[in-house]
């Protein structure tokens, strides 16, 4: 079966500051390996995308290295509003980080919110890393400004409830659920370890990970999350929060598909239709990805390309593989091998 080359709207890179755990080169072959032809890197790198200075490294780094197209976030700091606009047409989205996360970005006064979302250009999307509260009081800002908001890794109940609403009201704002938050929950933590069950938001009840199934139709993309850190991390006594993502997405929603809780429009739709309206990413041409939709197979990390040597699905039976991946023309990845090169991603904001 063919589909369209898929896109990953919420991805770590890790580089600059934190290579052992993923850089631009592993990454973007775990999103090949994915079936990923596009990822978007988030600021939250060391030091963050917060300057011209920090993009022109970040920019570097992928143009050298990635090996799939890419598109980079700025982020939102509490002194670089003024900073930010002339590299507004260099970039994505900015990201808002208003919740405690991993990494130096956060907004913990409300007034800043503001005073970012008001001098904005519109064509840039807001993307908030917000958690219960932080996502009604978001939500109301970013209306009063007229500004797309779009919400990061929704995770509970309340908050799908409360952006069915938003929508309903005729709102703009969209939002992400994470393969976690639909495949896993609390009762998986004792399996997968307490320390490595760490990420933002946290593994939630089984009711809030239904609750995300019932209310499909408001969650507009699929994005991954993808936050590696390394076992040695994961398994020290001060975890750092996040789980790879990008090469385990694809199988669990093709096996979703087998069990009839999604259909394939449903995961097209979330996986590339929407993630490219939302973030106005351009078409990419003779680009495609084959699966094999009944392979059964096990998730295995010692068989992945991140760098970071785990996965919270470690094995976990599933439905449906990815066979080749077909970018701009030539074969990138085909049944497990890596064809394309580092340096041959563009960036999707150059000119
Ligand atoms: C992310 C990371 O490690 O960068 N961790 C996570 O648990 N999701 C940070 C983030 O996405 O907020
Ligand atoms: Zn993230």
């Amino acid at each position: 079966m063919r589909l369209p080359g898929l896109i990953d709207i919420h991805v770590h890179m890790r580089e600059p500051g934190a290579t052992h755990k993923e850089d631009w080169d592993s990454g973007t072959a775990a999103a090949l390996a994915g079936g990923f032809t596009v990822v978007l890197a988030m600021p939250n790198t060391q030091p963050p995308i917060t300057d011209s200075a920090a993009l022109a490294v970040v920019e570097q780094a992928a143009q050298t290295k990635a090996r799939c197209d890419y598109g980079i976030y700025l982020g939102a700091g509490a002194d670089n509003i003024d900073k930010l606009l002339p590299l507004a047409d260099h970039a994505v989205g900015l990201k808002m980080y208003l919740d405690q996360t991993f990494g130096s970005l956060r907004l913990d006064d409300m007034s800043l919110w503001a005073k970012h979302l008001s001098g904005l250009p519109k064509h840039l999307p807001v993307v908030a890393h917000a958690e219960g509260r932080s996502i009604a009081a978001i939500i109301l800002i970013a209306s009063l400004f007229d500004h797309p908001i779009h919400l990061a890794h929704v995770s509970t109940k309340e908050e799908i409830l409360l952006i069915r609403q938003a929508k309903e009201k005729g709102i703009q704002v969209t939002c992400e659920v994470c393969p976690h938050h639909l495949f896993l929950s609390e009762k998986d933590i004792p399996a997968i370890g307490a320390r490595r069950s760490e990420v933002r938001p946290m593994l939630r009840s089984e009711e809030d990970r239904c609750s995300l199934w019932e209310n499909l139709e408001v969650i507009d993309c699929f994005a991954t999350d993808h936050a590696p850190h390394t076992l040695a991390e994961k398994d020290s006594p001060k975890p750092p929060p996040g789980y790879p993502g990008l090469e385990t997405a694809l199988p669990l929603f093709l096996t979703a598909i087998h069990e009839g809780k999604l259909t394939l429009d449903d995961v097209i739709r979330r996986l590339n239709t929407n993630p490219r309206r939302i973030f106005n990413i351009p078409e990419q041409p003779d680009t495609w990805i084959d699966v094999d939709m009944d392979e059964t197979w096990e998730i295995r990390a010692a068989e992945t390309y991140t760098r970071c040597g785990w996965t919270p699905f470690e094995g976990r039976k599933v439905r449906g593989r990815l066979r080749q991946v077909t970018l701009r023309g030539k074969l990138a990845f085909d049944s497990g091998k890596m064809y394309a090169q580092p340096g041959s991603g563009l960036n999707i904001r150059r000119k």
